[in-house]
């Protein structure tokens, strides 16, 4: 049986650790003998008014447990200041979780751009803003843990969330683009989706749902991305209540036009475009550019200079 999964002499980065899923993980990793940088604005969960009581809160709470922590109250799209903090308490930066964020759910109606930007700064900058000042540390250590935050919402989409939803699906391609990036330095980034109990669900759920979703059970998951053990990078999981399961894309097989096409031939199609009937699942652009090549050989086409 494998051992403990330990953060020993490991420094671990979290945004957002003040309260709900980030709190979670931020004790467990003390209690897996990390250092942990607990990283909180505190602010409301529209993204107002700042304290530091949630992050010191979480530091108390470690240290009771005989942990190490310290609390850092930086907003995370200052990812420089996070990073500049663990490197003179720590002296390095090992796993960085990306896990700060707030809500400003509106209908297409009523969305304001001051909602749009608040939610793109503080769920997508926020994720670049910490990765890209950690960046440099872990690829001159050759070693990087990095996990990053989407929801159901950005996956799937979710009625009053188009910010949101645009800015959790757009941290997933962030992280495909990094994890490329960082595979030459052993820097492995990966995304969950969650659904935990926290504030940002207390009102959408039951009692009895909150307690069968509570953030402990998201912990796990994260923890076995965030150790040196993973090897892992680029995926995708959704989380929730004890459940895990990754997730990848389908593509269907498609039809290819030879010749000139309308879009009444398109319409025709329709149904095949529609299948996944014989798909495959693609993992970059690249597959895709050579499956167009190959279908144009297989037509006869004269083949394009690449
Ligand atoms: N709880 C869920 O079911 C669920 C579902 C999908 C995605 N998520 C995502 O999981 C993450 C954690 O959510 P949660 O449910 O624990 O929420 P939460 O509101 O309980 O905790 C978020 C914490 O982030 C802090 N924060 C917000 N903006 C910050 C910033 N710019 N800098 C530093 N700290 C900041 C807040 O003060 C708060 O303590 C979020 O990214 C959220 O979008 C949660």
């Amino acid at each position: 049986m494998a051992g403990q999964l330990r953060f020993d002499n490991r420094v671990v980065v979290i945004t957002g650790a003040g309260s709900g899923l980030g709190k979670a993980y931020a004790l467990e990793f003390a209690k897996r003998g990390a250092k942990v940088v607990v990283n909180d604005l505190g602010c409301s969960i529209s993204g107002e008014i700042s304290s530091k009581i949630p992050a010191d809160a979480t530091v108390a709470e470690i240290k009771q447990l005989g942990g190490i922590a310290f609390a850092n109250y930086d907003s995370a799209e200052f990812g420089h200041k996070i990073i500049q903090s663990a490197l003179e308490h720590f002296g390095r930066v090992d796993v960085v979780i990306n896990n700060a964020g707030v809500l400003r759910d509106n209908s297409m109606v009523k969305i304001s751009e001051n909602d749009w930007d608040t939610i793109m700064k503080f769920h997508l900058k926020t994720t670049f803003s910490v990765t890209k000042a950690a960046w440099a540390h872990m690829k001159k250590q050759k070693y990087g843990r990095i996990i990053n935050t989407s929801s159901g919402a950005g996956l799937y989409g979710n009625f009053g969330q188009a910010n949101y939803s645009s800015a959790k699906i757009g941290i997933h391609g962030f992280t495909q683009t990094t994890a490329r990036e960082g595979e030459k330095n052993n820097i492995k980034v990966n995304t969950i989706a969650p659904i935990g109990a926290s504030r940002m669900t207390s009102g959408i759920f039951t009692k009895d749902i909150l307690e069968m979703l509570s953030a402990e059970k998201i912990v796990p998951l994260v923890v076995c991305l965030a150790h040196e053990s993973c090897n892992e990078s680029g995926s995708l999981f959704e989380t929730s209540g004890g459940w895990i399961a990754k997730l990848r894309w389908q593509r269907g097989k498609g039809i290819f036009f030879s010749k000139n096409f309308t879009a009444e031939d398109v319409e025709m199609q329709w149904n095949t475009i529609n299948s996944f009937e014989h798909c495959d699942y693609p993992k970059n652009s690249i597959d895709t550019l050579q499956k167009v090549v190959a279908l144009a050989e297989e037509a006869n086409i004269p083949k394009p200079k690449l």
